[in-house]
């Protein structure tokens, strides 16, 4: 059975005073949710206060990048040791804006996805199509081509897939139910021809999601989660989505 998963992507906001008002709120509001993974990915600078916080509460720490090498001269980058010492489970991989703004291929993101389960991570790997992809017809075809180089040679059993509409992020368009599941659907199809135990891969869905809209999408068979961006700033709005059943 696959367990639902509901993340929290905080890109680059809030200090870490920010960090602890949140949680301060968000921790007592989810306190005994223990039927959905809940991970909070906040900034690097986050990360420790974040690490002190989480702890007994269930919630698990996620850092929204890594560097694929051990250690070196790479200056302003942060490797997967330091994140696992920073108190990180998983870490989020392949975002569209890693790919868009700091030109991240599918090559090196199969480097960085290595290297965090070679470290003892567990990764949250985004896949999906722009708008221009996705009237062209191609999201298949870009979604496809996203698993299969970012994802070679991985164990799929530390993977958690997020498939995020570039169009959808941000905009507040969200991808109908019927449009996740069906790109999920194919998604669970891809990795089960690549050699993962595809029933098994958690498979989560980003881009606009909020409370108003999560629990038509949880309903969807092959939805099994969301990765949630600026909905997940407010502690209260948060934990609605949390909580969508
Ligand atoms: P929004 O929820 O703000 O659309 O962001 C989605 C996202 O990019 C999560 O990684």
């Amino acid at each position: 059975m696959r367990k639902p998963v509901i993340a929290a992507n905080w890109k680059m906001f809030k200090t870490t005073a920010e960090t602890s008002q949140f949680l301060e709120v968000f921790l007592p509001l989810v306190k005994g949710c223990h039927d959905v993974e809940i991970l909070l990915a906040p900034p690097f600078t986050s990360l420790a206060v974040a690490s002190e916080m989480l702890k007994v509460s269930g919630v698990r720490l996620c850092a929204q990048d890594a560097f694929y090498e051990k250690e070196g001269a790479f200056t302003g980058e942060i490797s997967v040791n330091m994140i696992v010492d920073c108190g990180c489970s998983h870490v989020i991989l392949g975002h569209s804006e890693r790919r868009q703004y700091f030109k991240e291929t599918d090559e090196i993101l199969n480097k960085k996805v290595r290297a965090a389960i070679g470290g003892g991570l567990e990764v949250i790997f985004c896949v999906g199509e722009t708008l221009e992809e996705r009237e062209t017809g191609k999201t298949f075809d870009i979604v496809g081509r996203e698993l299969e180089i970012g994802l070679q040679g991985a164990d799929y059993s530390k993977i958690t897939i997020a498939y995020e509409p570039v169009w959808a992020i941000g905009t507040g368009k969200t991808a109908t139910p019927g449009q996740s599941q069906e790109v999920h659907s194919f998604i669970r199809k891809k990795i089960g021809e690549l050699g993962a135990v595809s029933k098994e891969t958690g498979i989560i869905y980003g881009g606009s999601v909020k409370p108003a809209n999560i629990k038509s999408l949880m309903e969807e068979k092959d939805i099994d989660g969301a990765l949630v961006g600026g909905a997940s700033l407010d502690p209260v709005s948060f934990s609605q989505i949390v909580k969508y059943n």
